[in-house]
């Protein structure tokens, strides 16, 4: 297949810097610009890490933008339990002479994709508030953009909440407009998201690498962002955001159904991606309800070997 033409929104993270090391490596992937927003950390922290993490990558002179600082209406509330303090679960990285650019992550996103020749695709893993502001302040853009693929949501279990899955969970109204946009959405979910695991052995083997990016790629698959029971940290080798980079590129290791979708935005389960999976209407069309909602392409099963292998031969081709 041809390069497809790549924005990303992140919230750098552990596993969205292995989602960023991933759309470097693969040669697929023409990555435009990448947008930040708070979410795993703060958002100088979010920027900070980006940075560094393309420099780890060997990447070229990718734009970087810095988003918003919170959601459009919850506080903001990170991940740092998850990611550590600093978001990418302490991993030492050296300083980098890279800076965002001068304008915001609208303002780049928007120039982005009136400039591509082009339609492109916006892979979306992090808090959706970015693209909730660009497309209200640019709905022009919306023809630019071939469709969302987001790493968010669940049809089944949550993870910030029984049935909420972070990022939709950290803002539900971006997400919502994002769903509501008219654009074709693509859902990489936590019911695919939590099976994609690099065993530890392969884990170690990277890191004990004496290539830069291997030794990276390796320290944060190492990274501990399970828990266990008594809240112990747990060696998942989740590559997590990484997942949705992949099924970019190889969207037949996926089972995916056409359904329709809606978030929650008020109550205990707020956050959640409601998706209707019914073979049969119910009441609530038979009296008008949920009768607007739109369809999203929602993946439900993966063959996650397939995706470990895709994900680790990837990266080899990396310094
Ligand atoms: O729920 C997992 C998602 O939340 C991932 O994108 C992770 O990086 C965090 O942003
Ligand atoms: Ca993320």
């Amino acid at each position: 297949m041809s390069p497809v033409n790549v924005l990303m929104d992140v919230d750098t993270g552990v596993d969205d810097a292995l989602a960023i090391m991933f759309a470097v490596a693969h040669p697929e992937v023409n990555l435009l610009g990448i947008s930040c927003v708070a979410g795993n950390a703060a958002l100088p922290q979010v920027v900070l890490n980006t940075l560094k993490i393309l420099d780890a990558a060997g990447a070229g002179d990718i734009p970087v933008a810095a988003g918003a600082v919170r959601p459009l209406i919850a506080p903001a509330r990170d991940a740092s339990h998850v990611h550590g303090a600093d978001g990418l679960g302490g991993i030492v990285l050296p300083e980098t002479n890279r800076r965002p650019v001068g304008q915001g992550a609208v303002g780049m996103l928007r120039d982005r994709l009136v400039a591509s020749s082009g339609p492109v695709t916006i892979i979306a893993l992090a808090p959706q508030t970015n693209l909730a502001l660009l497309l209200r302040t640019h709905p022009e853009v919306a023809a630019k953009v071939e469709r969302i693929l987001s790493m968010g949501g669940s049809a089944s279990v949550g993870n910030a909440t029984p049935t909420a899955e972070f990022n939709v969970w950290h803002d539900p109204e971006a997400a919502a407009i994002v769903l509501d946009s008219g654009i074709p959405t693509f859902m990489y979910g936590l019911d695919v998201f939590n099976h994609v695991a690099v065993a530890r052995e392969q884990t170690e083997a990277l890191q004990a690498s004496s290539r830069r990016a291997q030794k990276v790629a390796g320290a944060l698959l190492a990274h501990r962002i399970g828990m266990g029971p008594g809240r112990e940290p747990v060696y998942t080798g989740l590559i997590g955001d990484a997942g949705a980079v992949c099924a970019l590129v190889d969207p037949d290791a996926l089972r995916v159904e056409r359904l329709p979708v809606f978030v929650e935005l008020a109550g205990a389960s707020r956050g959640q991606t409601v998706v209707d999976r019914r073979q049969f209407p119910g009441e609530d069309r038979m009296h008008g309800l949920h009768s607007a909602v739109g369809l999203t392409d929602v993946a439900l099963e993966v063959d996650a070997q397939r995706y470990v292998d895709f994900y680790l031969a990837t990266i080899a081709q990396l310094d």
